[in-house]
C-alpha cells in the first residue's frame, strides 16, 4: 500500500446519475412530460441537439425514446442502492425530475407522489450511510414551460425554478445538504435544446438568446442559493460546469491567444457569474463588440453579487485542443464539442480524447481562479463491455482510466487544491445524454438493457466493481 497515495479524512467517494437517465417510470406517480422524454434514442440524437428548430414532439413512427424506460431505477431503487451501499459508496450524486414534482411546472403546489419517491430514495441512501448529492436541474425540465413559455428565454420561468427549489429545501432539509443548482450549465452555447429548453431558431440572434437564457439562469441559481441557506442553514449548494481545459494546437501565440480566449469564454463564464457573482470583463466586451443587449431587471446584479455558490462541481471527461484557422476536416468528431485531434492523446471508442492529466490541469486552473472547494462530479468511460459466458464482465479498461484519472486527483491535492470528492458518471450503466444509446456504459454495474430496447433489466458486478470498493476502503490508498 501507498501511504502517501491516501484522501483527506471525509473524502466523498461515490458514483453519479441523473434522473431522466435512469429513472424510467414514464407517467408514473403524476409525472409530467419533460425535455428528455422526447429526445430520440440513438446517434441521430447528437445531430439533433445542436440542431436548428428542433419541436419538442413525439414521433413513434420515426424514433425510439429510451429514456421513458431507462433502466428502471423508479422500480428498482432499493437494490441499485444496496449495490451502491456494497461498493462503500459515502455519497451518491442524483438528480430530482423537475416534472415529478411540478408536472407543468408552473402549479401552484407540488406533486405528493413525486415527493414521496425522493424522500423514499434519502432513506433508503442514509440507512447505509450514504449523502445524497441533489442537482436540481439536470438536462430536462417540464415541457409545459418549454411550450407555453418558450424554455429559459422567459424570465417568468426564474419563479417557476424557485418555487420548485424552495418546495425541495423545505421538504428534504433533514435528508440532503449538498446541492447543486444547472448540471453542465454552460453546455447551452452548443446543446441548448437540454440545458435551456429550447432550440435555436435562427443562428443571427444565437448569442442574444443565448446571454438572456443564462442570465436566467444565473438569478434563478442566486435565488435558489439564498433559498437553501435561508432553509438549510448547514447545507453547501455549488454550480456544476462541463471543464474542457484548451489547449493551444502549438506554440503560435495567435493560438495560445485563440486557446485562453475560448477557455475563458466557455469554461468561465459561467463560473465567474456563479462564483465571484459578476459579469466578466471579457464578456461585457463581447457584448459591446456584437451588440448583445440583455434585459437585466433592477436587483438582479446585486443578487448575484449577494448569493454566489459555496462551492464548484464540474464534469472532467477530456481535453480540448484549439487553433485559430482549421478548416472543417480537422474538426474533432464526436465528442459534440469541436476543438481539433491533440496527436498525444489515445480516444475512447467515442472519439473523447482520454487525459488524466488534464483533470489536473482543470483542478489547478479552477482552483488558481476561484480558491473555492471543488468537487469532481463526473468523470469516466464510455465504452463497450462484454458479458463473458460465465457472466463476468472484465472492464480493465474503465479501471485503468479511473485510476489514472483517480492519481492525477491526488497531484492536484498535494498541488494545494480543496478537494471534497469524487462521483465517476453512470456509476450504473444507463442511458447516454448525447447519444441515448445504452451500449455507451459507465458503471461498475452493468444492466442487461440494450439499445434495441430489450433485454432483462438484470443488474451484474463487473470488474471494476470490486476494484472501486477497494479504492473506497482503502481512501485512495489502493488503486
Ligand atoms: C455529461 C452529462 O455531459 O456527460 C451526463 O452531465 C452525461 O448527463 C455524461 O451522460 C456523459 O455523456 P454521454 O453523452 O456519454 O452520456
Amino acid at each position: 500500500k501507498n501511504e502517501t497515495m491516501k484522501f483527506p479524512e471525509g473524502f466523498l467517494w461515490g458514483g453519479a446519475t441523473a434522473a431522466n437517465q435512469l429513472e424510467g417510470g414514464f407517467g408514473e406517480g403524476g409525472k409530467g412530460l419533460s425535455t428528455a422524454d422526447v429526445l430520440p434514442g440513438g446517434k441521430q440524437r447528437l445531430t439533433l441537439l445542436k440542431s436548428i428548430g428542433f419541436d419538442f414532439e413525439i414521433d413513434k413512427d420515426k424514433y425510439t425514446y429510451p429514456n421513458h424506460e431507462a433502466i428502471d431505477f423508479y422500480h428498482r431503487y432499493k437494490e441499485d442502492i444496496a449495490l451502491f451501499a456494497e461498493m462503500g459508496f459515502k455519497c451518491y450524486r442524483m438528480s430530482i425530475a423537475w416534472t415529478r414534482i411540478f408536472p407543468d411546472g408552473n402549479e401552484q403546489e407540488p406533486n405528493e407522489a413525486g415527493l414521496a419517491f425522493y424522500d423514499s430514495v434519502f432513506d433508503e441512501l442514509h440507512k447505509y450511510g450514504i449523502e445524497p448529492v441533489v442537482t436540481i436541474s439536470h438536462y430536462e425540465m417540464p415541457i409545459h414551460l418549454v411550450k407555453e413559455y418558450g424554455g429559459w428565454k422567459s424570465r417568468e420561468v426564474v419563479g417557476f425554478f424557485e418555487r420548485y427549489a424552495r418546495v425541495l429545501f423545505n421538504r428534504y432539509k433533514n435528508k440532503v445538504k449538498y446541492w447543486l443548482t444547472f448540471n453542465e450549465i454552460n453546455i447551452s452555447f452548443e446543446m441548448p435544446i437540454q440545458g435551456f429548453g429550447f432550440a435555436i431558431q435562427n443562428e443571427e440572434d444565437k448569442y442574444q438568446t443565448t446571454f438572456q437564457a443564462f442570465h436566467h439562469q444565473f438569478v434563478a441559481s442566486s435565488l435558489a442559493v439564498k433559498a437553501c441557506h435561508e432553509i438549510i442553514p448547514d447545507a453547501k449548494i455549488g454550480c456544476m460546469i462541463l471543464y474542457l481545459p484548451t489547449y493551444p494546437y502549438d506554440c503560435n501565440p495567435e493560438n495560445v491567444l485563440f486557446a485562453k480566449q475560448e477557455s475563458r469564454f466557455f469554461n468561465n463564464f459561467c463560473a465567474d457569474v456563479q462564483v465571484r457573482g459578476e459579469y466578466p470583463a471579457f464578456i461585457q466586451r463581447y457584448f459591446k463588440e456584437h451588440n448583445i443587449e440583455i434585459e437585466v431587471q433592477p436587483g438582479d446584479l446585486e443578487l448575484l453579487k449577494q448569493y454566489p455558490v459555496d462551492f464548484i462541481s464540474f464534469s472532467y471527461y477530456m481535453s480540448r485542443t484549439e487553433k485559430k484557422e482549421k478548416s472543417p476536416e480537422e474538426i474533432m468528431q464526436g465528442n459534440g464539442l469541436g476543438g481539433v485531434r491533440n496527436p498525444f492523446l489515445k480516444t475512447s471508442e467515442w472519439g473523447w480524447e482520454i487525459d488524466p492529466i488534464g483533470l489536473r490541469i482543470t483542478l489547478n486552473e479552477f482552483y488558481d481562479r476561484y480558491q473555492k472547494p471543488l468537487f469532481v462530479v463526473e468523470n469516466g468511460l464510455g465504452a463497450n463491455d462484454k458479458v463473458e459466458e460465465d457472466g463476468s464482465i472484465h472492464d480493465d479498461y474503465r479501471i485503468d482510466y479511473i485510476r489514472d484519472h483517480i492519481k492525477q486527483m491526488r497531484e492536484a491535492i498535494e498541488d494545494g487544491v480543496e478537494l471534497m470528492g469524487y462521483t465517476p458518471w453512470g456509476c450504473i450503466d444507463l442511458v447516454s445524454a448525447s447519444t441515448g444509446e445504452m451500449s455507451k456504459r459507465y458503471g461498475f454495474i452493468y444492466v442487461d438493457k440494450h439499445d434495441d430496447g430489450g433485454g432483462t433489466f438484470d443488474r451484474k458486478k463487473k470488474k471494476s466493481f470490486f476494484w472501486y470498493k477497494d479504492v473506497i476502503a482503502t481512501n485512495g490508498a489502493e488503486l
